[in-house]
């Protein structure tokens, strides 16, 4: 398997590196002490094709493929994995229109998604009695004359609070196979937000409730047939878990350079730090699982580009890259040792934002179910 990145997918990386860089870096302290992003910025990397890097030019996107998408996430994540996980929600909202949204679905919104209008897409599963075991979701859609109606609670919603353009799952019948997939618009009468939460990391990015009551859509929001929802929802995360891995290696790449400077520049015992075997050990393990990591993700990427299944790579790769960011982030503080402690440098919050990756797109545990059962089952083949 040949994992060189093509000339095209080079240039979405530098393109993606330079902004994120030259526009994203700058802002990334600022995103999580003022607990927003600003939707210019957002709208700026629409208009570079990063809210829509796989999908097709006809819909506004990039057309660049899998291996691309996340070559430009780590881009992002390592300079600021609030703005990357905005990036995250919206590419795979505006892919699982593009899949499974009729012509006149995926003319209305994708180009909304991806051109910036709609600021960001949201992914409308989770709800409060229910994380892991998405099929018990309870919130329903209720078939009227001229509308579904939907009624019911969703918790940990990504951009909930702005996003112009939602896929929401719901109940239309009893069982995993009575779930289906539904596009609601941003502001819609019936549709509540509550209050940000108040996270430990991420905090640039909006987590809120959301309540909908009596929420009346077009019939023909319905998003895949009825009764499929949970498959689509199961086939977004598989490539949504691409994206976190994504996520948790740019992270752990921005933790292993501000460690890298701080190890050159500190000294102690007469010494840099850095000509320190202890230090030097971290530093190694933090490379080498870093690479790791990658190589993983882009496995799980080029095996989703090339149409082929991916479930049980995108779930090892999620697995393998959330765990070790959580892992390298602390050793990062531990580099820095006080000042690691305070947010004059970066590493104190890479370790908050790396926290969450082993928790949503499916906890490590479910990382582990999904990888046994696809084990278990090539085995018995
Ligand atoms: N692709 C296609 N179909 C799939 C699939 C996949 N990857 N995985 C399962 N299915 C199908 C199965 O084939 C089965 O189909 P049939 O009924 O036709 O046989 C059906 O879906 C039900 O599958 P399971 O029996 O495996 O379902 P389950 O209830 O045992 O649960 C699970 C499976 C893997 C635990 C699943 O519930 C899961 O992934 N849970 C975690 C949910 C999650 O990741 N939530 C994240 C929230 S979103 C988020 O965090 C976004 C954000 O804002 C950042």
């Amino acid at each position: 398997m040949d994992l060189t990145a093509s000339d095209a997918q080079q240039s979405i990386r530098e393109l993606a590196r330079k902004f994120a860089r030259e526009r994203i870096e700058p802002r990334a302290r600022a995103h999580d002490r003022e607990e927003r992003i600003s939707f210019e910025l957002l709208k700026e990397m629409a208009s570079l094709g990063l809210m829509g890097v796989n999908v097709p030019h006809e819909l506004g996107g990039a057309g660049a493929g899998a291996i691309a998408y996340a070559l430009a996430m780590i881009e992002v994540a390592a300079a600021c994995a609030s703005t990357s996980v905005v990036m995250a929600v919206t590419n795979m909202c505006a892919e699982l229109i593009t899949r499974f949204g009729t012509q006149a679905q995926k003319a209305k919104y994708v180009p909304r998604l991806v051109s910036g209008e709609a600021i960001a897409g949201a992914f409308a599963l989770s709800e409060p009695h229910c994380g892991s075991d998405a099929a018990a979701l309870k919130t329903s859609a209720e078939r009227r004359l001229d509308s579904w109606v939907l009624n019911g609670s969703k918790q940990w919603i990504t951009s909930g609070a702005y996003a112009g353009v939602m896929v929401v799952w719901a109940r239309t019948s009893g069982g995993a196979r009575g779930i289906s997939a539904f596009i609601v618009e941003g502001k819609h009468p019936g549709l509540h937000v509550g209050k940000p939460e108040d996270k430990m990391g991420l905090r640039g990015s909006n987590t809120v409730a959301l309540t909908f009551e009596d929420c009346a859509i077009p019939l023909d929001n319905l998003l895949g047939q009825e009764g499929d929802g949970f498959k689509l929802a199961m086939i977004a995360l598989d490539g949504g878990r691409i994206g976190i891995a994504s996520q948790a290696c740019g992270v752990t790449r921005a933790a292993l350079e501000a460690s890298i400077r701080y190890a050159r520049d500190r000294r102690a015992f007469d010494r840099r730090i850095a000509d320190f075997q202890a230090i030097q050990w971290f530093l190694a393990n933090i490379a080498t699982d870093l690479s790791a990591a990658e190589l993983l993700t882009l496995r799980a990427a080029s095996l989703k580009e090339a149409g082929a299944p991916f479930t049980r790579e995108a779930s090892m790769a999620k697995l393998l890259a959330s765990e070790m960011a959580y892992r390298a982030c602390d050793k990062a503080v531990q580099i820095h040792g006080g000042y690691g402690y305070i947010d004059e440098f970066p590493v104190e919050r890479y370790l908050r934002d790396a926290r969450v990756q082993t928790l949503y797109e499916g906890t490590s545990e479910i990382q582990r179910l999904v990888i046994a059962r696809e084990v278990i089952k090539a085995h018995s083949a």
